[in-house]
């Protein structure tokens, strides 16, 4: 009989190999394929992160040109997915738009063979944007936009689709420094399940899905919109701290701290709240970051909890504008890239993954007729 896991949740399991990152290594932190997050935060942009991720080195100038221009060229959407999307209620939630889209565009371009994953991955960075912009408009006011833009870079291109209005270079940069910090991060739940999919050798549509699905819930990437909602719900510090101890009484847990491999802090949440401070400029947001600010002495004093990426990252979207329902599905257009990687890798040396279970139902009993 194998060592059992079964309440763990898997905690310090390790559950595979992957050359792309590394989380919390002793001495080392977070990293991208060798290369600390914090130095590819202040001198990369989210482009080169990508091309890093999926084809294992920064680009050069050249390559980089290049890649920006099929990732440009990608942006339009088949006219069978613009016709699934506008079929969508306009109650669903974005992340279902994506997962449902990312299906859809799987069977209007399906992945013929392993050797198209590139390109796949590819027109999947670009074409969640446009599925996100297109439906949201057309639930909006009935419009069939174009989903292209001047914006070379995707934080740029998102942005003038959300607002109508090229971007201000700072809040582009701060976008697509936030896009970086959420690229990858090894076997996190929404990793894990793509690789499980992949590793049945299904094609990258499908392990991206069950990817986005995982992703959804507030425990994972839905922790971004939840801290949102909660310190809206408050109208000033002081409320917030009575708020935030009731809800602590209650043994509730608060959205956007905690991480089960970080222990001590997050280094991505350190290099987004400087960029969400710097992004609070109207009295709402002041106000909005105070509240914030006091959330996190609060858990600080009574829980020795930090904030993970996702808490300054939903003050920084709503300094940006952005719709909260739109918070996690920003999440899947960076993780994207993470994701895909990810399923190269499994693929480059794969193995079904079937893990076994302790079994706790009845006792061997017959059937009686
Ligand atoms: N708020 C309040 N208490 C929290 C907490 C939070 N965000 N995160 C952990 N805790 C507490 C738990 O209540 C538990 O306390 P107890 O031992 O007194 O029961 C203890 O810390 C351990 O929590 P547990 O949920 O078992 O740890 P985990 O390793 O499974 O959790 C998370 C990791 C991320 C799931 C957890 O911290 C969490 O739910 N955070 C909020 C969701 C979130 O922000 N997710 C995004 C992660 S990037």
């Amino acid at each position: 009989m194998h060592a059992s896991n079964a309440d763990s949740g898997l905690d310090g399991v390790v559950a595979g190999r992957t050359a792309l990152s590394t989380v919390s290594q002793a001495g080392v932190g977070l990293t991208y394929r060798g290369y600390c997050i914090e130095e590819l935060a202040a001198h990369t942009t989210f482009e080169e992160v990508a091309h890093l991720l999926l084809y294992g080195e920064l680009p050069t100038r050249e390559e980089l040109i290049a890649f920006v221009e099929r990732l440009e060229a990608s942006r339009s959407l088949p006219l069978r997915l613009r016709a699934v999307l506008e079929q969508l209620p306009a109650s669903t939630h974005p992340m279902d738009v994506l997962r449902t889209g990312c299906s859809a565009l799987g069977c209007c371009e399906p992945e013929q063979s392993f050797a198209d994953q590139h390109a796949v991955a590819e027109r999947l960075l670009v074409a969640f944007p446009s599925m996100l912009m297109y439906w949201n408009r057309f639930q909006q006011s009935g419009q069939r936009i174009e989903t292209q833009t001047e914006e070379p870079s995707l934080a740029g291109h998102f942005l003038q689709l959300l607002h109508g209005t090229r971007p201000e270079e700072f809040q582009r940069r701060a976008l697509d420094v936030s896009l970086i910090l959420y690229a990858e991060h090894e076997f996190n739940a929404s990793t894990f399940s793509a690789r499980v999919t992949a590793s049945t050798l299904s094609d990258l549509y499908s392990a991206i899905t069950s990817a986005i699905g995982t992703l959804r819930g507030p425990l994972h990437g839905g922790a971004n919109e939840a801290a949102m909602s909660l310190i809206e719900s408050f109208a000033d510090p002081e409320a917030a701290e009575r708020g935030l101890l009731e809800r602590l009484a209650r043994k509730e847990k608060v959205m956007g701290f905690g991480h089960r491999v970080y222990k001590g802090r997050d280094p991505r949440s350190d290099v987004i709240q400087v960029w969400a401070k710097q992004l609070c400029q109207t009295p709402d947001d002041q106000s909005r970051l105070a509240v914030a600010e006091r959330i996190e002495s609060v858990m600080q004093r009574e829980k020795h909890l930090f904030p993970n990426l996702d808490f300054y990252s939903a003050i920084a979207y709503s300094a940006l504008r952005i719709p909260t329902a739109m918070f996690t599905p920003l999440f899947v257009f960076a993780r994207t890239a993470g994701w895909s990687a990810h399923v190269f890798e499994q693929r480059s040396d794969n193995r079904l993954i079937r893990p076994i279970a302790e079994y706790i139902g009845p006792e061997l009993r017959p059937v009686v007729r």
